[in-house]
C-alpha cells in the first residue's frame, strides 16, 4: 500500500499543465466502439481510471494501442461480446457507459451495476428509463443488468434528475437508434459537450449539447475519427486551491476558462487574485482568505466535483463559511480527516460549517475518495509539519502525475511504498 508524505508549509511557485478531462475521456474512449473503423484520441490523461477503461475494451476485443502517454488508437472491428467484463467493471462508475455503447453497437448489453466513489445510493433509474423509451427491455439479474432491443428507436425523454451519467448513456445509444430522440432537461457538462463533438465528428448528428435540450437524429454508420479531448476543469480547479491555500503564485496552463467561471468567480470572492488569459490563469494569494459560502448545483454551477477542495481550502479561512453539497446524499465522508489536521468543520446533512481556524497541522490521513484524496493533498501542502496521506490508488484514479506536477512547483511530496514505509517510520 504506497502513501503520499507532504512536507506542508512550501509557498507553491511555478507553472502547472493541465491533463486532458478525465470524465470526458471515460466516456468517449468506450464511444468509439461504436464505429468499426480506427479512432485516434488524443489529450487522454494517464490515470488509472483510463487504464481500466483500456483493459475493459481489450477484454471485449477491441484493439486498444497505446500510441504515447496520451494518445490512443482504438480498432473496434473485431469486438463481438456484448457483456462487459464484471470484474474489471465494479470498480468503476464510467462502465455503465458500456450499457448505451452496446446496446447501440449491438442492439444488446450485459454489464455490472457500476462502481465508483461512494456518496451514498448511486442509482441509474434515468439511463434505464431513457433506454426503455428508445424501445429497449431492462432487467436486472443478480447484480447484472441486461439491455436488449430489436429496434432502437428515437423518442423523447424528459430526465427527471438532472444527470451527466444518464445523458451520456442515452446519446451513447440514441446515435444509433431510427429517427429522432430529443432528450431534455439534459446535463450540461463541458465533458457532455466533448463527449457530443466526438461522435459529431464520427458522424453523428448531434445538436444542443450544452444546453439542458439535446437533439440526438440517428445514423445508420459512424466513421473513425481522430479527437482531442478537453481539458480537466477539475483537475484545473484542484491546482488554482492549492495555489490559493500554500499562498503561492502558480500559472495554471492549458486550461479554458470558460469551463472554470464557477470556481474562479468563488475564488475570487474569496479575495484570491486571478489573472485570465485564454488558455491559462495565474493565481496568487497573500493574506489570509475570506470566508465564502458555496452551494454545489450541475453545471454552471459550483461542481461538487470541487466541493472536498474548496472544503479544505476554506477550512483556514477569516470566518466561518458554509458548503452545501446539493448533488450527492453523502459526499462529507473526508471531513473526519481534516478535522484529524486541526480543521473546525461540523457536518449536518448536506451541510458543512466550516470554522476558520489559523492553521492546520500535519497528520496520518485517509483518502476515501479520489476528490477527499485531493483535498487532503491541498489539506498536507498548507499544513505546518508533515502529513501521510493512505489510500491513493483514489487519487491515481483522477490525477496525472500529480506528484511530478507538485515538486516541479516546489511542493515537497513523495510517494512512499509499504517497504520504504517501514524503513522511513521516522518520518511522521
Ligand atoms: C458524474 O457522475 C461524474 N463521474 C462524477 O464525478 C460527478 O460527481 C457527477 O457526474 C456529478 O457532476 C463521471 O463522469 C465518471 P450524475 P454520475 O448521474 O454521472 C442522481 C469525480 O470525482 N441520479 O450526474 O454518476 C444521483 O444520485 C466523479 O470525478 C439519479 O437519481 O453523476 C446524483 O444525486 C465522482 N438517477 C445526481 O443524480 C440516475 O439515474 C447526479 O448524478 C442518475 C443519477
Amino acid at each position: 500500500m504506497d502513501k503520499l508524505v507532504i512536507s506542508g508549509g512550501k509557498k507553491l511557485k511555478g507553472r502547472v499543465s493541465i491533463s486532458g478531462a478525465k470524465n470526458a475521456a471515460v466516456a468517449i474512449l468506450p464511444a468509439a466502439a461504436l464505429c468499426d473503423e480506427v479512432c485516434r484520441i488524443e489529450n487522454i490523461p494517464n490515470i488509472s481510471d483510463i487504464n481500466l477503461m483500456c483493459r475493459i475494451l481489450s477484454d471485449m476485443g477491441a484493439n486498444v494501442k497505446m500510441i504515447n502517454n496520451n494518445t490512443i488508437e482504438i480498432d473496434p472491428t473485431h469486438m463481438i461480446s456484448n457483456s462487459a467484463p464484471h470484474d474489471l467493471m465494479k470498480n468503476m462508475r464510467a462502465s455503465s457507459y458500456l450499457l448505451g455503447v452496446l446496446l447501440g453497437k449491438f442492439g444488446e448489453a450485459n454489464v455490472c451495476l457500476p462502481g465508483g466513489c461512494d456518496f451514498g445510493v448511486r442509482p441509474i433509474d434515468q439511463h434505464l428509463k431513457g433506454f426503455s423509451a428508445l424501445g429497449a427491455e431492462c432487467n436486472l439479474n443478480g447484480g447484472i443488468i441486461n439491455v436488449r432491443a430489436d429496434k432502437l428507436v428515437g423518442a423523447h425523454i424528459y430526465l427527471d434528475v438532472v444527470s451527466v451519467g444518464a445523458t451520456m448513456n442515452i446519446m451513447l445509444a440514441a446515435v444509433r437508434a431510427e429517427g429522432l430522440t430529443v432528450l431534455e432537461n439534459a446535463a450540461k457538462e463541458p465533458h457532455i459537450v466533448d463527449l457530443a463533438n466526438f461522435l459529431n465528428c464520427m458522424g453523428a448528428d448531434i445538436s444542443g449539447a450544452g444546453t439542458d435540450v439535446i437533439k440526438i437524429r440517428g445514423v445508420k454508420r459512424l466513421k473513425g475519427t481522430t479527437y482531442s479531448i478537453i481539458p480537466d476543469q477539475i483537475e484545473a480547479g484542484t491546482y488554482m486551491a492549492i495555489a490559493a491555500a500554500t499562498k503561492g503564485d502558480v500559472i495554471i496552463e492549458n486550461v479554458i476558462p470558460k469551463h472554470l467561471e464557477s470556481i474562479t468567480a468563488k475564488l475570487e470572492e474569496m479575495g484570491i487574485d486571478l489573472t485570465i488569459d485564454d488558455d491559462a490563469i495565474r493565481v496568487s494569494c497573500s493574506g489570509r482568505i475570506k470566508k465564502c459560502n458555496i452551494k454545489t448545483m450541475p453545471h454552471p454551477g459550483f461542481p461538487t466535483d470541487m466541493q472536498p477542495q474548496i472544503t479544505a481550502l476554506l477550512s483556514t479561512a477569516d470566518g466561518t463559511s458554509m458548503v452545501n453539497e446539493a448533488v450527492w446524499d453523502n459526499r462529507f465522508r473526508y471531513i473526519d480527516e481534516l478535522r484529524r489536521m486541526g480543521a473546525n468543520i461540523s457536518v449536518d446533512g448536506r451541510v458543512a460549517v466550516i470554522e476558520g481556524v489559523d492553521k492546520l497541522i500535519g497528520a496520518p490521513v485517509k483518502a476515501v475518495d479520489l476528490r477527499a484524496g485531493a483535498a487532503l493533498v491541498l489539506a498536507g501542502l498548507c499544513a505546518e509539519g508533515t502529513t501521510t496521506i493512505e489510500s491513493i490508488h483514489h487519487i491515481e484514479r483522477g490525477y496525472e502525475n500529480i506528484i511530478e506536477k507538485l515538486q516541479n512547483i516546489g511542493a515537497d511530496i513523495k510517494k512512499i511504498s509499504c517497504e520504504d514505509d517501514k524503513s522511513g517510520e521516522s518520518v511522521g
